[in-house]
């Protein structure tokens, strides 16, 4: 988690830095800081709280100087506060970190051995008073220094270090936290993500573990560990600096939620052979062969992308015949999980730099598994490690509650399924022909749904002053009930529970009485007559039922408290549809109680902590 930022040029670099901290935001936000050199040397601003109330600092201690580096946190070591936010400074030495340095109470007790004074909790600071040693034992450059520092860190990190020894200098280094340098015009940037540099630049180098950049105005090495020169290739980014704001909407969450069709039409497009009923395995990152040989399939993710791998888990069943496992990234370490050389393991990650998950592509690979990422962040460290990518493409993500990228890696678990069942003569070309055109016709149906927004508002107006939420729903409707909860919970701070309809007689059913709401997923689908009946079952207790519906559901519009009407839609793509009212739910509950929904309370959006 954290964000860092560093920029060396010919501008203020204070005002950039915090704009490229307010798009990191989304990483962590308890507290922020900047350091950058100035007339009078390294002047240093950290505040508790938002980005705002640095940005307010700075406002009444404005800090000149075009070379400097700042971090947004969520922390790890050491509560919210001004002396555990970062920069770290020793000696003339400012560090930001993002990540955790495991070896830090030994070197912490090496170091106060020495005579060192901490003034923070943080595992952060270790490392610049590790810089500073070894600027003061003789290393000629800051680079030098911050290679030998690196020598004696175990653990994660991305790092960026200015010194007052070296003005006009930042260096830079990664080692499993992501970091990405960008070339402006006559200026350089490094940042925890494509997002803090995109106002600048679209050609970034996404930097390896072990690589360190030394960014000057003039331009950047990267050299390893071990000080050898390494060349690193630029890439061109598709993202535009205007898919990062919010472009007239009150949230990020909402303009994001009605960006849905337009990420699902991006992440099928010139990836569908419509007559064919197929999918191009080379845009997917699958093999013909890989198809054939899969025996299994194991999908592994957290939160919302692991709700995403359960409804992936329906497709790849039905339209590929293929054994499906889904599990948590945390719990594939906590068990002895079993891979074949010959599963195929689908590691789900928007951000692809989640620990768990990472952790789970480790076991795979270490059992011979092939791997293939779904991800949305290009380059980022699962598809790295994985053997194939499949990139949804839904555009810069900024609301922590992720939305618009749960539909994307929907289609592309759908794309996944068409492709190995075409492979493996389990789906005719028919079958694929109708699959893959309901996904086409998906995003004019969530234009529609989108067009009920204020419906939704009104009926969200109703069940704000809700503390608990029950959400149904069975089959692929399962999944989506756990999504509809889990936003809800993410962003309103209500208590909300998702289950199985089926499982509704087997326990939560003590749960219902008259206070209680209970949204139910119920299309007109295969799942419909028994979910109607678990409807019932509601009703007949006192529960006050929100459905959602297929439209014209008359027997239902009689049994329920509120409506979310569904268009009519093919079974296959339903998922997509189904999760847009509980996403807009969630949004205006938490909206209405005055959230703050784009950084709701203790989250993250890439949470690179076990
Ligand atoms: C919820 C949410 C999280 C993430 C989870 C995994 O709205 O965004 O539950 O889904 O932290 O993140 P990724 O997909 O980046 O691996």
């Amino acid at each position: 988690m954290c964000g860092i930022v560093g920029y060396v040029g010919k501008q203020l670099a204070a005002p950039i830095l915090v704009d490229g901290l307010r798009r990191l935001e989304y990483r962590g936000y308890d507290s922020a800081g900047v350091a950058i050199h100035n007339a009078e040397g390294l002047g240093v601003v950290r505040t508790l709280g938002k980005l705002r109330v640095l940005h307010e600092a700075l406002s009444e201690q404005p800090l000149s100087g075009t070379v400097g580096i700042g971090h947004t946190r969520w922390a790890t070591h050491g509560r919210p506060s001004e002396e555990n936010a970062h920069p770290h400074v020793a000696g003339g030495v400012a560090v930001v970190h993002n990540g955790i340095i495991e070896n830090h109470i030994a070197l912490r007790r090496e170091l106060e051995a020495d005579g060192v004074v901490f003034s923070s909790d943080t595992d952060t600071e270790i490392v610049a008073h590790l810089i500073d040693r070894a600027l003061r034992a003789g290393a000629s450059k800051l680079v030098e220094a911050v290679r030998i520092s690196l020598g004696r860190v175990q653990g994660a990190y991305a790092i960026a270090v200015v010194s007052e020894h070296e003005p006009a200098t930042i260096v830079a280094a990664r080692h499993g936290s992501p970091l990405v340098v960008g070339a402006g015009d006559g200026e350089m940037l490094c940042g925890s993500d494509i997002a803090a540099l995109l106002s600048h630049t679209r050609d970034m180098v996404f930097l390896e573990d072990g690589d360190i950049a030394e960014l000057t105005c003039a331009g950047v090495s990267y050299s390893n560990l071990a000080g050898e020169p390494v060349e690193r290739e630029s890439k061109r980014v598709d993202w535009s600096p205007v898919m990062a704001e919010r472009g007239g909407y009150k949230h990020f969450m909402l303009k994001e939620i009605h960006e849905q069709p337009e990420a699902i039409a991006a992440t099928v497009r010139g990836r569908l052979d419509l007559d064919a009923g197929d999918v191009h395995g080379g845009e997917i990152g699958l093999t013909e062969e890989i198809a054939k040989r899969t025996r299994r399939v194991y999908l592994v993710a957290c939160g919302t992308s692991y709700h995403a791998s359960l409804v992936g888990r329906y497709w790849i069943e039905s339209l590929a015949k293929l054994p499906t496992f889904v599990e948590l990234g945390s719990e594939v370490s906590c068990r002895d999980c079993v891979f074949f050389e010959d599963d195929l393991v689908i590691a789900v990650s928007q951000s692809g730099e989640t620990f768990d998950t990472i952790g789970a592509v480790k076991a795979a690979k270490a059992a011979g598994a092939t791997v293939l990422a779904v991800a949305n962040v290009l380059d980022s460290a699962i598809p790295r490690m994985s053997h194939g990518a499949l990139y949804t493409r839904a555009g810069p993500e900024i609301g922590v509650a992720s939305t618009k990228c749960f539909s994307a890696q929907l289609v592309a678990l759908l794309m996944i399924a068409v492709y190995l069942g075409r492979r493996r003569d389990a789906l005719d070309a028919a079958t694929g022909t109708e699959v893959l055109q309901a996904l086409c016709e998906a995003p004019s149906q969530i234009n529609e749904l989108l067009g009920d927004a204020d419906y939704v508002r009104s009926v969200a107006a109703q069940m704000a002053h809700a503390t608990d939420v029950l959400f149904l729903g069975r089959g692929y409707n399962y999944p989506i009930a756990l999504e509809g909860a889990l936003k809800l919970k993410e962003i309103s701070y209500a208590h909300a529970e998702g289950y199985a309809a089926g499982e509704m007689k087997h326990g939560p059913i003590a749960l219902i009485d008259e206070d209680l709401p209970v949204v139910v997923v119920c299309p007109k689908d295969r799942t419909y007559e028994k979910t109607f009946a678990n409807i019932q079952e509601v009703r007949a207790r006192e529960g006050q039922v929100i459905v959602l519906a297929t439209k014209g559901d008359e027997a239902l519009h009689e049994l329920a408290a509120h409506i979310l009407w569904l268009p009519e839609a093919s079974e296959w793509t339903l998922p997509l549809l189904t999760v847009v009212p509980l996403q807009l739910l969630a949004y205006y509950i938490a909206a209405r109680k005055g959230h703050d929904v784009d950084q709701p309370r203790n989250l993250a959006k890439t949470v690179t902590v076990e």
